[in-house]
């Protein structure tokens, strides 16, 4: 018996001291050079080095030092400005301590993750005329690392390679056809050394597809087109064969001219055992089915979650959710792997939850529907059915060339900002919505096809005079309606919901402090009860709130971080509702906020960019004095201080001046007053009449400007 108890009291000490000397050593980092397979996979809790945060996307971050007991005291530890007014959409990845965050036109910046000081800025570029061709804002959701490398998508469809130390550009590989209005919004995903990006479009007139390039080199391994070419010609893979029985060529516009769609502009998860990579495919092009393929065919592979082979691209299986989209439901919403027990049995499953208000649950071994049912509100299907693992579809939602009342509405009852699966709770979080859209379709004759613009073969003219005529009527569109919502995968069911201020809201955090973060339209962040919906924290970071938020720690420290900045589909196409909740700050300047516990718990609002601080002074002057100081203004200010009186702030904005610097104007433009500060004097150029009419020309430019950010009710 003795031995027996000294045994185990050996046993004892040795598992205190393994845990002790795990506790001693600070939690294991990967840097950017180390970030592989192995380490994404199973990565250490404080990092997120892929967007989803490993392959399964889940979205679910193993730290609990922020915990339902204390998340009271979460507050700003630092934020960055962004210096953008743009939808900022962007998940930060975060790898010992280094965070790479992306924000509008695809602009990329390194900081320090602990303090958030700039370490270096990437900045593509983006022609601003390519902004024509996004859909849905000007937006970037995230960068991919690999062995010491960023990848980055450009909005004009570039795949560029940086040294994640330097920022310093390695190479960089155009990946689509520059003659279309491709785009690219998504994050890139490293799989098996290949670096793999989709693409946007599928509203103009684009074929997308999915390619994978080498991660050292950029050279191109595969391409996958979601949609058939030409059927006179022979097609790039016996996939697209067999799709071709499911299009019709009958009408005046023949779709591999006009488009075809399919964008896989988002979703990316890989399965490594299986060697899938599971893609997500968008909305037909044009919209209506009626033009692109008349008289029906379920348009494959258009709406549908794809597998392909990672190292050939070949099609494994498909799951189309929308046979036939007609309607925009991109079945790009995040793919989610997760192994649930269902029946009994452990199953290997992918969910998605996309625009068409289903929650899908599959084998993803096989493809084979294990269940779905509606997460939202639905008009346009009665339900899946489980054997042919089609919609049961409500025949008046076809619009063809009438009109339609479809629930829910094109940006969907969940679009791009991820959910995410709690492991512990085994609940899916969804940023869900009800809501309802209007279609009016077109036939071949009232469509007219237009090279590089939107192609939808929906007359929104017609569209927005019956939401009028409604109006008008007493019948106003009813409103859309945001939630947080807790999904039950294996049941198919509600847990709980929680409403959001607006329609359109921000991605979601799990974590193993048992909580569930989100942002809002109206600009709050929140802290949920994973299990109840019970919101125990919330703070307002004072604009919109779309982008998913992440947690990591850094010597210890767990932070949450979180870009805010309003935009995206549903932030450029709602009309503001003065009333509402989202509309009560002017301004959208973009900030990343990161949290702790301990840090502020308050945010101020910025000044609005471009509008000065305080109603400038009266303005009198004639209209020839006003031109004057244009021409004048131009001639010798536009250079430092920018064209119209706008600048971007590098030299100070005029129009901004403070109430003091519009009696000075003589002392620093004739005299020199702040010529130390780099602001010369112009006596030998201007006359006192000359810089009145300037400084009049100036006020003029302020008041404008005043003005549009305080219209007079
Ligand atoms: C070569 C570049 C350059 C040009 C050209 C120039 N400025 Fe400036 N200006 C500056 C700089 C730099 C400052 C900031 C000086 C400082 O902060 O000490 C400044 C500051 C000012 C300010 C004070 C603004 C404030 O908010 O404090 C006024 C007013 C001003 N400039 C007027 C003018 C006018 C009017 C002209 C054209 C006649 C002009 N400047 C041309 C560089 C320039």
């Amino acid at each position: 018996m003795p031995g027996r108890a000294i045994r185990l009291a050996f046993v004892a000490v040795t598992a205190a001291l393994v845990a002790g000397s795990a506790f001693a050593q600070p939690a294991a980092q990967v840097p950017a050079a180390k970030v592989d397979a192995a380490a994404i996979e199973h990565q250490p809790a404080g990092e997120w080095l892929s967007y989803g945060r490993t392959y399964s996307e889940q979205r679910f971050s193993p730290l609990d030092q922020i915990n339902t007991a204390n998340v009271k005291q979460l507050g700003v530890a630092w934020d960055f400005r962004t210096y953008t007014v743009r939808g900022l959409e962007g998940t930060p990845l975060v790898a010992n301590g280094v965070m790479y965050v992306t924000g509008s036109w695809s602009k990329l910046w390194a900081l320090d993750a602990k303090t958030g000081k700039e370490l270096w800025s990437y900045d593509p570029k983006v022609p601003g005329s390519w902004g024509r061709y996004a859909c849905c804002d000007v937006v970037n959701r995230g960068v991919a690392l690999w062995r010491g490398a960023v990848y980055l998508g450009t909005l004009d469809g570039r795949l560029v390679k940086l040294d994640a130390k330097t920022g310093k550009l390695l190479w960089s590989v155009n990946t689509i056809d520059r003659s279309r209005p491709y785009t690219i919004t998504g994050a890139p995903r490293v799989v098996d050394g290949l670096v793999v990006i989709g693409n946007g479009g599928a509203e103009y007139n684009t074929r997308g597809y999915v390619s994978a390039y080498d991660a050292r080199t950029g050279k191109k391994v595969w391409r996958f087109y979601v949609v058939p070419g030409d059927p006179k010609k022979p097609q790039a893979n016996p996939a697209l064969t067999a799709a071709l029985k499911t299009w019709n060529t009958g009408g005046k516009y023949k779709w591999w001219q006009i488009g075809g769609g399919g964008a896989p502009w988002n979703a990316m998860a890989f399965d490594p055992k299986l060697g899938l990579l599971y893609v997500g495919t968008g909305n037909g092009d044009p919209w209506n089915r009626d033009i692109r393929s008349p008289g029906g065919g379920d348009n494959l592979y258009l709406s549908s979650i794809l597998a392909l082979q990672v190292k050939t691209g070949k099609l494994a299986w498909y799951y189309q959710t929308t046979p036939g989209d007609t309607w925009d439901f991109d079945s790009t919403a995040d793919i989610i792997l997760a192994d649930l027990k269902i029946g009994g049995k452990l199953r290997h499953v992918l969910m998605q939850a996309p625009k068409n208000g289903f929650f899908y649950v599959l084998d993803r071994e096989t493809g084979k529907l294990l269940s779905a049912k509606p997460f939202a509100v639905v008009n346009w299907a009665k339900g899946i059915d489980l054997k042919t693992g089609r919609p049961i579809e409500n025949p008046d939602a076809r619009y063809k060339d009438k009109m339609a009342v479809v629930m829910p509405r094109q940006a969907g009852a969940h679009n791009w900002q991820p959910m995410s699966f709690d492991p512990q709770t085994g609940l899916v979080y969804i940023p869900s919505e009800d809501g309802s859209a209007v279609f009016v379709g077109q036939n071949d004759k009232s469509f007219v096809y237009r090279p590089r613009a939107w192609n939808l073969g929906v007359d929104f003219a017609a569209v927005s005079q019956a939401i009028l005529d409604g109006i008008k009527a007493g019948h106003p569109p009813p409103p859309n309606l945001g939630y947080v919502k807790a999904w039950d995968p294996v049941a198919q069911k509600e847990v709980w919901h929680q409403p959001m201020g607006g329609a359109w809201n921000g991605g979601l955090l799990s974590t193993a402090g048992g909580l569930v973060f989100g942002g809002g339209a109206d600009g709050l962040f929140s802290a949920y009860d994973a299990k109840t919906g019970a919101i125990l924290w919330s703070i307002d970071l004072k604009t919109g709130i779309l982008a998913p938020p992440v947690s990591y720690s850094v010597d210890g420290v767990q932070y949450i971080a979180l870009l805010a900045g309003w935009g995206g589909a549903g932030g450029l196409a709602d009309p503001r509702d003065p009333n509402s909740a989202v509309s009560k700050y002017q301004t959208n300047q973009g900030r990343l906020f990161v949290f702790k516990l301990g840090g502020a718990q308050q945010v101020a609002a910025l000044a609005p960019e471009g509008v000065p601080p305080a109603e400038p002074p009266p303005l009198s002057a004639d209209a020839a004095t006003l031109e004057k100081g244009f021409v004048k203004y131009s001639q010798t200010c536009a250079v430092c201080h920018g064209f119209y009186a706008q600048s971007d702030d590098v030299i100070p904005d005029l129009r901004l001046a403070p109430a003091p610097v519009w009696d000075q104007y003589d002392d620093i433009v004739l005299k020199g007053a702040m010529a130390d500060g780099g602001m010369a004097s112009f006596k030998d150029v201007l006359s006192k009449a000359d810089v009145a009419a300037i400084r009049a020309y100036v006020l003029e430019q302020a008041h404008l400007a005043w003005d549009g950010a305080h219209p007079k009710k």
